[in-house]
């Protein structure tokens, strides 16, 4: 009782020192986004210091508190839902129970959560799933993967890989009812990062027959190798994700090693061999200008203390490093991006990019946006931020899958 009791003090603490952190004017929610990042920086500061004490690790003390979110696999009056697992991968099914005439629309969702955190089960995620099989009267499965830091990419994109795979079979298909033709796969955060190099995959491999008619990819992050884009020094203390967070969390994506965030966060992790990915994350080419504000394109300077890992420079881990070639099989391509995100150049930049090798993409930004909202559409912390991308994200697949 002691340890628990002065942890929750010094939580509650912290937490009021963070309170008044200010926000931008023109977010809607004040206080309830106030409160919501003051939990999420009094959390992240409470997991540094049990980390730097060698009480358990950060990781540990985030997952802890995002694992009492999770639920169980209930069925209601119109949706069976049930925890079963495709080629060995954990995923949460959603069928709707009416009968159908015809076969239906089928949707892949991939949750965010850093590549550290989280799962289909979490209360957020659950009821976003059920609520686009309920609205579209689609079969839905949520995905889970392997989680850093004890596992590395491309842990994550290979039990994605393996789950999607198994699902687009003709006899699996065939089994829930599902229109092989009518098919998409969403993400958002790390689950977009995740969706869109799935996608890439999925689409340039001959011996996959079928393909998906859409991607969605929500505020998602899409490359790390110039870590000081507009969004990056704007953002750098956001609500939500700080620039600090994101790249300890992207770093455990890969290694334990504290060398790499440190040379992340200077922007100075990625090797001379690197320099030709840089055309494909060129802000200054390919962010519309509005967002560039006054801010000036400093080519990065390569080489200085690179950090020795292939994977930085990997289109699985950062679609958009992948070339004009292979983004040009891209299906139909849906991508919210937000204003006070971090990723928000990310979404951006993808955006141009697809344009600009002819893919046909939809693009909605919330100018009052936060990161992560799509989190908060359940008690205790409810935004009607969280069900207005809801309602965007289900509108348009209403209309487009
Ligand atoms: C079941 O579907 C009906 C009709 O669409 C809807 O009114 C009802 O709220 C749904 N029930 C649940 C639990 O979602
Ligand atoms: C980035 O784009 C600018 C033009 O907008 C160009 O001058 C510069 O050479 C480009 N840099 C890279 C690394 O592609
Ligand atoms: C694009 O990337 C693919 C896969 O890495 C590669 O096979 C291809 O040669 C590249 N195309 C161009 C034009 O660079």
């Amino acid at each position: 009782m002691g340890l628990k009791t002065l942890c929750l003090g010094i939580f509650c603490v912290i937490f009021l020192s963070y309170i008044y952190t200010p926000i931008p004017d023109n977010i809607e929610e004040t206080w309830k986004v106030m409160t919501l990042d003051a939990v999420a920086k009094a959390s992240t500061f409470m997991a540094t210091c049990l980390e730097n004490v060698g009480i358990m690790s950060f990781d540990e003390f985030i997952s802890m508190i995002i694992r009492m979110d999770y639920t169980q696999p209930i069925s209601d009056e119109n949706i069976t839902v049930t925890d079963t697992a495709f080629a060995g991968i954990p995923v949460r099914l959603y069928l709707p129970k009416k009968k159908s005439e015809t076969s239906r629309r089928a949707v892949i969702y991939i949750h965010g959560g850093g590549f550290c955190f989280g799962s289909f089960k979490q209360r957020p995620f659950d009821f976003l799933n059920r609520w686009t099989a309920n609205i579209l009267d689609a079969v839905v499965v949520g995905v889970d993967y392997r989680l850093a830091p004890h596992h590395h990419f491309p842990a994550q994109f290979e039990d994605g890989m393996a789950a999607i795979q198994f699902f687009l079979q003709d006899k699996i298909l065939t089994k829930y009812g599902v229109d092989p033709a009518r098919i998409a796969i969403a993400g958002d955060s790390s689950g977009g990062t995740l969706t869109a190099a799935l996608t890439q995959q999925i689409h340039s491999d001959p011996s996959v027959k079928h393909k998906f008619r859409a991607q969605v990819l929500v505020y998602p992050g899409l490359q790390a190798i110039d870590t000081y884009l507009p969004a990056h020094q704007e953002n750098e203390h956001a609500v939500v994700l700080t620039r600090d967070v994101a790249i300890k969390l992207l770093s455990l994506y890969f290694t334990k090693d504290a060398a790499l965030p440190q040379a992340m966060r200077r922007n100075h992790h990625m090797p001379e061999e690197s320099r030709f990915l840089f055309q494909f994350v060129n802000w200054s080419a390919l962010l519309p200008e509005k967002y560039q504000k006054g801010y000036v394109y400093r080519e990065p300077v390569l080489g200085i203390s690179p950090y020795p890992l292939s994977a930085l420079m990997d289109s699985r881990a950062f679609p958009l490093l992948a070339n004009d070639s292979q983004l040009q099989n891209l299906p139909l391509t849906y991508i919210i991006t937000c204003q006070y995100d971090l990723l928000r150049d990310d979404g951006l930049m993808y955006v141009s990019r697809l344009q600009n090798v002819g893919v046909q993409v939809a693009h909605d930004h919330v100018e009052d946006g936060i990161h992560g909202a799509l989190s908060y559409m359940t008690a205790p912390f409810y935004l009607q931020l969280g069900l207005q991308i809801r309602d965007m994200y289900i509108s348009w697949l209403e209309k487009n899958l």
